[in-house]
């Protein structure tokens, strides 16, 4: 049978791109055999063409004018692999407009303007394909969108930035926040500006999109509530160790009657949870529904060839199957509401700084039990002349916690830190929370 040749153009020639280049020209002939098709990038837009590359285009392959990819109609494929929401939006939008397919890793794009884009797909018959946007090499889209369809996913919990966990793993074992972000960067995890990363938006996009594909109705990013990675210092990550516990950003959809609530930030994970041994640059979703009770996918979350094969499935699928792409059924999706953010009920951990005499404890366990919150653990750590109390509470909703939080900073005894982590320590459809 006669091979097709697909040229294919690349917005963007960095580290997923170069990746994705590099794994077109190695795993080109399994491609072929797969899908009868030869895919190879034909253009590839950049900012400054002299820049070194980790896999070198051929010559006349890099261009900086954007209407060699956007207006070559020999170009029908496209994979967007530049980053930020403009000018990657416009062109991808101009790119579906035409009719032409795109594949994108690019979570800011997918999460913001995503409507936009799926019905620009689907007016026109062109397939957005966005796998890499989330976790990289796991390929959780396809999983939620094909294999789990009918299973009506409850929840996701997730570690779903790589960039983060690897920082939150080496200081685990000693390791600075800053060395460990500066070598992030240096191995293609971090985004261009890892701001996005530490600041908790990076997996809030992914999270909304997890959410918006597992449950069937448009979950806006601003509806996520996000907290990063910038505020945690060694002692939390040694706290967290001596409560045989592990510190992990965590993104969380949670689907409760028609209700809503999506977050990311940081939470304590018993040492017993998957979610626990989930280290370095790698990811892991878990999702629960009620026909599949609890599936965990994990794998490398971050990095050029580990993002480029996800790419290059996505790629695949549009030359290899026919039909539109999933997600562009916009007339069947659901409304669902906003959970008011402090309705959602967890296990937490407390930090309390405070004086260090006789019947401190009872005030603090006064103004818990006014908010209805229960503690289940309670340790005490001298702490130059003051205390410094770790307490991990039973299930109780957010904004009780906080309301707790904001009496107990009101008592004279109180010295400076009162906050609150939420707590994953058990798994399994019932108990797991
Ligand atoms: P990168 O290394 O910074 O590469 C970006 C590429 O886009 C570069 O080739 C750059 O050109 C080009 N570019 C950026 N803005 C441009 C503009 N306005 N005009 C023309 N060219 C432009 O980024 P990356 O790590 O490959 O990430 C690319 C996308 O993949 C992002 O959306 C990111 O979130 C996503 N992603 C990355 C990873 C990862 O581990 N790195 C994983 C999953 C998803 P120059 O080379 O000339 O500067
Ligand atoms: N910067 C992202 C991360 C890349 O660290 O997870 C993968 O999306």
């Amino acid at each position: 049978m006669q091979s097709v040749d697909v040229p294919v153009g690349l917005l963007g020639y960095g580290t997923v791109g170069a990746a994705v280049a590099r794994l077109l020209a190695e795993q080109g002939d399994e491609i072929e055999r797969a899908t009868g098709h030869r895919l190879r990038i034909a253009r590839a837009l950049v900012r400054d063409p002299a820049k070194e590359r980790s896999f070198e285009p051929e010559p006349g392959v890099l261009t900086t004018e954007p209407g060699d990819v956007l207006d070559d109609p020999s170009l029908r494929l496209v994979a967007e692999v530049m980053g930020g929401v403009e000018p990657a939006g416009s062109y991808v939008g101009a790119l579906l407009a035409s009719g032409r397919s795109v594949v994108t890793a690019n979570k800011q794009l997918v999460a913001r303007r995503g409507a936009e884009l799926f019905a620009t797909a689907a007016s026109s018959g062109a397939q957005l394909r966005f796998e890499a946007s989330v976790c990289a090499a796991i390929p959780v889209i396809k999983a939620l969108r094909e294999a789990l369809v009918v299973t009506n996913v409850h929840r996701v919990l997730g570690i779903v930035n790589g960039t983060t966990n690897f920082i939150l793993s080496a200081m685990d074992e000693g390791r600075s926040y800053d060395d460990a972000l500066a070598e992030a960067q240096r191995l293609g995890y971090a985004e261009a500006d890892p701001t996005d990363d530490v600041t908790g938006l990076d997996a809030a996009a992914k999270i909304a999109i997890l959410a918006t594909v597992a449950f069937g109705s448009r979950v806006p990013l601003d509806w996520v509530e996000a907290t990063g990675i910038e505020a945690v210092r060694r002692e939390h990550v040694e706290a967290a160790r001596a409560l045989d516990m592990r510190l992990k950003l965590l993104a969380r959809a949670t689907l409760a009657g028609e209700r809503v609530d999506v977050r990311v930030g940081p939470a304590l994970v018993d040492v017993h949870h998957p979610l626990a041994t989930v280290e370095g640059p790698f990811n892991a979703v878990m999702l629960q529904g009620d026909a599949i009770r609890e599936i965990t996918l994990e794998g490398p979350g971050a990095g050029g060839v580990e993002t480029a094969s996800a790419v290059i499935a996505d790629l695949v699928s549009i030359v290899g199957t026919t039909g539109t792409g999933f997600l562009q059924n916009d007339p069947v999706w659901r409304e669902l509401e906003r959970m008011p953010p402090g309705d959602l009920a967890s296990p937490w951990y407390l930090r309390l700084r405070v004086d260090d005499r006789a019947g401190v404890l009872a005030r603090l366990a006064h103004e818990l039990a006014a908010e209805d919150v229960s503690v289940a653990r309670l340790v005490q750590q001298p702490a130059d002349g003051e205390a410094l109390l770790h307490v991990v509470t039973h299930e109780a909703p957010a904004g009780r916690v906080e309301a707790a939080l904001a009496s107990i900073r009101g008592l004279p005894e109180w010295r400076g830190e009162a906050s609150a982590l939420p707590v994953v320590s058990e798994r399994g459809v019932d108990g797991f929370r």
